[in-house]
């Protein structure tokens, strides 16, 4: 190895260079794929560190709009290399559609993708086991998106019988592994409740998965690298590496409210692991959060609206999912959620979304604290009933009529929308440096 990666170098270069991360401080869909794409012109590579096809990151350029599910939200900027590192599962025929979505609207992304040798494969049994498994009949019903995602993060942990992006490269040498593979699902989904019908989809059948893995090999070859090494040359080289969250801290494997989170670390303790980078090398963390609370699926929600306050935000807010079109559920902004996801997601400073969408409510509010049986509580209880049992307590402030939505320097906000942007950093202890006031890269403030 060149000296060019020795680890003294390293930890100098990363003190003068300023790698940044975005991640999302609630349940997913804060605005991370606005950030990240308006961050990315200043960076010269964006790495996806986590999660798959799950995410639905959009990014909006002018009337256009993409949806981001698996490539990284820098793939718009052209002089930015996207890289997707070992810790993201990768649904091959998601990406293939993917790619050739943004070819056909004339993005070549040629020399600027790099696709890690140890991404994991989400295979079409994953994504049944996954509808099988969130189907109530065993166990919770997490309500997931059914890509697919924590089968293929289980089979990942059970070794023997997953596949990677390096296997699909040299899938000749998979056939006989894979058949007996095929063969064990279709046993094991038959005995969780999968018939005739259920795979008629050809999710166990091995000819036709092998036949679609060679489509997508022929077209993902190319991008497939050993990316660790690559960046660590690239940290030396002095370039500037953007982490992008799939996902939010809420729905963290380990830290989220479990068991309604998804597989995957969500935050900066995903970086290393996922991106293969060391832990040293990011000090930037932004924390998206927007003005207010949403959750898509099932799971507690303390400050949910369920009146026509969070109907409204919905339908200003396009509350949709980007992946699965599903209704979010809106509530107010959850003070003490974010300052635990603020400690934990390793967050610097916060980017405010959305804050256009809160302008004419006569007022709008903040959790402030949680209550169970009488006792006031620190942070998010462990068990879920118990959190769905908390009592939250709300502060009221007043809202702000005027359209906020070409607004470009803070001063210009109506006083109570600075207020409120003022209260949430007093509360959650963090900075809030960006305030987004619409989907559009020139619709964000920007405070010192
Ligand atoms: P992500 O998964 O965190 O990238 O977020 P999504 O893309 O799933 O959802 C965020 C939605 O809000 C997208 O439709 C964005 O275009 C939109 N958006 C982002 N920031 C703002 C904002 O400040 N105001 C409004 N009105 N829309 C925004
Ligand atoms: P982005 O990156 C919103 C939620 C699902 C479900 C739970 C588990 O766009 O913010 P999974 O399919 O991961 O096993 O689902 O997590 N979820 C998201 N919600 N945005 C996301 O991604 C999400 N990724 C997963 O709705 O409740
Ligand atoms: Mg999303």
């Amino acid at each position: 190895m060149s000296n060019a990666t020795s680890p003294s170098k390293e930890v100098q270069l990363s003190a003068a260079t300023h790698h940044a991360c975005v991640v999302g401080m609630g349940w997913g869909d804060e605005g991370k794929g606005k950030i990240v794409d308006l961050l990315a012109g200043e960076f010269d590579v964006v790495v996806r560190f986590n999660g798959g096809a799950n995410a639905g990151h959009t990014v909006r350029i002018g009337s256009d709009s993409f949806a981001l599910h698996l490539l990284p939200s820098g793939v718009l900027r052209d002089k930015a290399v996207s890289v997707i590192g070992p810790g993201v599962v990768v649904d091959p025929v998601a990406l293939v559609e993917e790619i050739e979505g943004l070819e056909s609207r004339g993005i070549d992304l040629s020399g600027r993708l790099m696709i890690s040798d140890r991404a994991h494969l989400v295979m079409p049994y994953h994504k049944l086991e996954d509808r099988l498994r969130d189907s109530g009949a065993q166990g919770k019903k997490i309500g997931t998106t059914a890509k697919g995602i924590g089968p293929c993060y289980a089979e990942k942990m059970l070794r023997s019988s997953a596949f990677r992006m390096v296997d699909l490269v040299h899938l000749e040498r998979q056939a006989e592994r894979l058949k007996a593979v095929c063969d064990r699902k279709r046993a094991i989904l038959t005995a969780m409740g999968a018939d005739d019908a259920s795979l008629a989809g050809g999710e166990v059948e091995f000819e036709q998965i092998r036949a679609t893995l060679e489509s997508t090999r022929q077209k993902l070859s190319r991008f497939v690298a050993e990316t660790t090494a690559w960046l660590d040359d690239a940290v030396c080289k002095g370039r500037q590496l953007l982490f992008e969250s799939a996902n939010g801290m809420l729905l963290d494997i380990d830290h989220g409210t479990f068991p309604y989170v998804t597989a995957s670390h969500t935050g900066l303790n995903g970086v290393p692991a996922g991106a293969g980078v060391s832990p040293h090398l990011v000090r930037r963390c932004v924390g998206v959060s927007k003005a207010y609370a949403t959750r898509v699926g099932n799971g507690p929600f303390p400050s949910e609206l369920m009146d026509e306050r969070g109907e409204r935000i919905r339908e200003v807010g396009r509350e949709y999912g980007t992946t699965t079109g599903r209704a979010r559920r809106c509530g107010w902004l959850d003070a003490v959620s974010l300052r635990q996801t603020k400690l934990l997601g390793g967050v610097t400073e916060i980017a405010m979304m959305h804050m256009d969408t809160l302008s004419g409510m006569d007022e709008v509010g903040i959790c402030t604290g949680y209550h169970l049986r009488g006792e006031t509580l620190r942070s998010i209880p462990a068990d879920a009933e118990d959190y769905a049992a908390v009592e939250p307590e709300f502060e009221m402030l007043p809202g702000w009529k005027d359209d906020v939505s070409g607004v470009t320097q803070f001063d210009a906000l109506p006083a109570e929308a600075r207020q409120y942007v003022q209260r949430v950093e007093e509360l959650v202890g963090a900075p809030i440096t960006m305030v987004s006031v619409g989907p559009e890269r020139n619709q964000t403030i920007h405070r010192s």
